[in-house]
C-alpha cells in the first residue's frame, strides 16, 4: 500500500499533502473496499425481473443493507413500471429507512424525511443546485479542476484516467462549492469515503462524521462572521418563510454531500469513460458530433448507473405490481434493473447513444429525485469535453489489463488504462 500510494501521490491526482495525513495513506485504496466484486450483476438482475417486477428476498449476498436490514422482511422491486410507482408514492413508502442505515453517521438529512417536513427542507437546499445557479461554477471551477488534473497526464502518453481523473475531481469540485481550502482536500476525501463504510467498520464511520462536525464547525463559524460565495455562506443564511436552517441540519446536509456528491459522480463518469472506450464506433461518433454528449451522458447513466438500488419502507399494507408489501417491510428498489427493463427499454443490454427511448432511473424519480443531478451532469461533461479536446486519440491501452465495472452497492471500474498522443499543458 505505501508503495502505491506514493505511486499515486507522485502522480499528482492531489494538489497538496494534508500535514496531519499519514504517508501511507491512499484514499483509493480505502474505497475500494466497499465495492464488492460482482463483475456483472445484469443477468442475475434481469433473471429476478423474469419472476415479477416485485418479490419477497433479495439477490445480492454482499449487498452491505443485507448487514442491516432484516433478509427475511425484505422485499425487491425490479420492474421499471413498480420502481416509479414505489419511489412516487411517497404516502405509502418511507425514506425514514436511511435513518437506521445512515443517519447515524449522517445525522438527519433530507435524505430520510418524508413529507410534508422533506418538501420544506429540500426547498431551502434547492437554489443553490438549479441549473442556472449552478452554470457561474461551470468554467471559473469544474473547468479548472479538470484541466489541471488533465495537464500532469497530457505530456505522458498513457494514464489510469480513474486514478488520474475521475476519482480525485468531483471531491475537489465540492470542496470548491463548498469554499474550503486546498490542502484539506485529501481529509476531506477520507472521511468521505470512511463515513460512506458505515456497515464495514462503524467505528471509523463515526469518527469520520465527529471528525467533519468538527471541521464544519469551524468553517460555519468563519461564514457566519465573514460571508463568502460558496455553499457554507448559503446555507448559513438560507431563509424560508422566516425559517433558517440550523447548525446542525447543515452538518449533516454538509456530511450528506459528501458520498452524495463525490462518490456518485466519479463512478458514473468512470461508468460512461468505460463503455465509450470499450465501444470504439460509438466514442467516434461522438468525437465527430459533440451534439451528441448529453446523450451519451444519460445513456451511460442507463447502462451503468453508479448506485445500484435504493431503500424504502412500507408504512402501510401496500400492493405493487399485484405482490402485497407488509406494513414495516423494508423495500430495495433496484435503479439497475428498472434501467434495463426490456418493456420499456428495447434491446436493453446495448449501449447505444443513438437510441430513442432514454428514460433512466438513476437520479431517482419523485420527490427525493436526486439534487445534485445538474451538477452530475455538468461535471461528466465538462471531463469528456476536456479528454475530447486534449486527446483525439484517446483509447484503451493495448498492453494494460482490460478494465471492467464492478460493484453492487456501488459500480465504477476500479481503473481504466488509456493511451493517447502526448501533448504539451493547457495554459
Ligand atoms: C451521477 C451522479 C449521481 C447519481 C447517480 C445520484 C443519484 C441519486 C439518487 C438515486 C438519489 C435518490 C435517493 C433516494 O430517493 O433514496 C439521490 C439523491 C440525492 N442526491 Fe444524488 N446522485 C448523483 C450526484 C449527486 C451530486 C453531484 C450531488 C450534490 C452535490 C447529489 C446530491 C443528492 C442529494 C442531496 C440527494 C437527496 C435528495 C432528497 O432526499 O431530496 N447527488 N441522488
Amino acid at each position: 500500500v505505501a508503495v502505491r500510494s506514493r505511486d499515486a501521490w507522485s502522480r499528482g491526482a492531489w494538489p497538496d499533502a494534508a500535514p496531519d495525513q499519514p504517508a501511507s495513506f491512499d484514499p483509493y485504496e480505502l474505497q475500494d473496499t466497499i465495492m464488492g466484486d460482482v463483475r456483472d450483476p445484469f443477468p442475475a438482475l434481469r433473471e429476478a425481473l423474469r419472476n415479477g417486477p416485485v418479490q419477497r428476498g433479495f439477490l445480492f449476498a454482499d449487498r452491505h443493507e443485507a448487514e442491516v436490514l432484516p433478509a427475511s422482511s425484505l422485499y425487491s422491486v425490479y420492474g421499471y413500471e413498480a420502481v416509479n410507482q414505489v419511489l412516487r408514492d411517497h404516502e405509502r413508502f418511507s425514506s425514514a429507512i436511511y435513518a437506521e442505515v445512515l443517519g447515524v453517521v449522517m445525522g438527519r438529512t433530507i435524505l430520510e424525511m418524508d413529507e410534508p417536513e422533506h418538501r420544506v427542507h429540500r426547498a431551502l437546499l434547492a437554489p443553490a443546485f438549479r441549473q442556472t445557479a449552478l452554470a457561474r461554477f461551470e468554467d471559473s471551477l469544474v473547468r479548472a479542476v479538470v484541466e489541471e488534473l488533465v495537464d500532469r497526464i497530457a505530456p505522458l502518453g498513457r494514464a489510469d484516467l480513474v486514478r488520474a481523473l475521475t476519482f480525485p475531481f468531483p471531491v475537489q469540485v465540492i470542496a470548491q462549492i463548498l469554499g474550503l481550502p486546498r490542502k484539506d482536500y485529501p481529509a476531506f476525501q477520507r472521511w468521505s469515503i470512511e463515513l460512506l463504510s458505515v456497515t464495514k467498520n462503524f467505528e471509523r464511520a463515526k469518527a469520520a462524521s465527529e471528525a467533519l462536525r468538527a471541521y464544519f464547525a469551524a468553517v460555519l463559524e468563519e461564514r457566519r462572521r465573514r460571508p463568502a460565495d460558496d455553499l457554507v455562506s448559503e446555507l448559513a443564511w438560507a431563509e424560508l418563510d422566516g425559517e433558517r436552517l440550523s447548525d446542525e441540519e447543515i452538518f449533516s446536509f454538509l456530511r450528506l454531500l459528501l458520498p452524495a456528491g463525490v462518490e456518485t459522480t466519479y463512478r458514473s463518469t468512470g461508468n460512461l469513460l468505460y463503455a465509450l472506450l470499450t465501444h470504439p464506433s460509438q466514442l467516434e461518433a461522438l468525437r465527430a458530433d459533440r451534439g451528441l454528449l448529453p446523450r451519451a451522458i444519460e445513456e451511460g447513466l442507463r447502462y451503468e448507473p453508479p448506485i445500484l438500488s435504493i431503500a424504502r419502507k412500507a408504512r402501510v399494507d401496500a400492493e405493487v405490481a399485484g405482490v402485497r408489501i407488509p406494513a414495516g417491510s423494508p423495500v430495495l428498489v433496484s435503479l439497475a434493473s428498472a434501467n434495463r427493463d426490456p418493456s420499456r427499454i428495447p434491446d436493453p443490454d446495448r449501449f447505444d447513444l443513438f437510441r430513442d427511448q432514454r428514460l433512466h432511473l438513476s437520479f431517482g424519480t419523485g420527490p427525493h429525485m436526486c439534487l445534485g443531478m445538474h451538477l452530475a451532469r455538468m461535471e461528466s461533461r465538462v471531463a469528456l469535453e476536456a479528454l475530447l479536446d486534449r486527446f483525439p486519440d484517446l483509447r484503451l491501452d493495448p498492453d494494460a489489463e482490460a478494465p471492467y465495472v464492478q460493484g453492487v452497492a456501488f459500480r465504477s471500474p476500479p481503473f481504466l488504462p488509456v493511451v493517447f498522443s502526448p501533448c504539451s499543458r493547457h495554459r
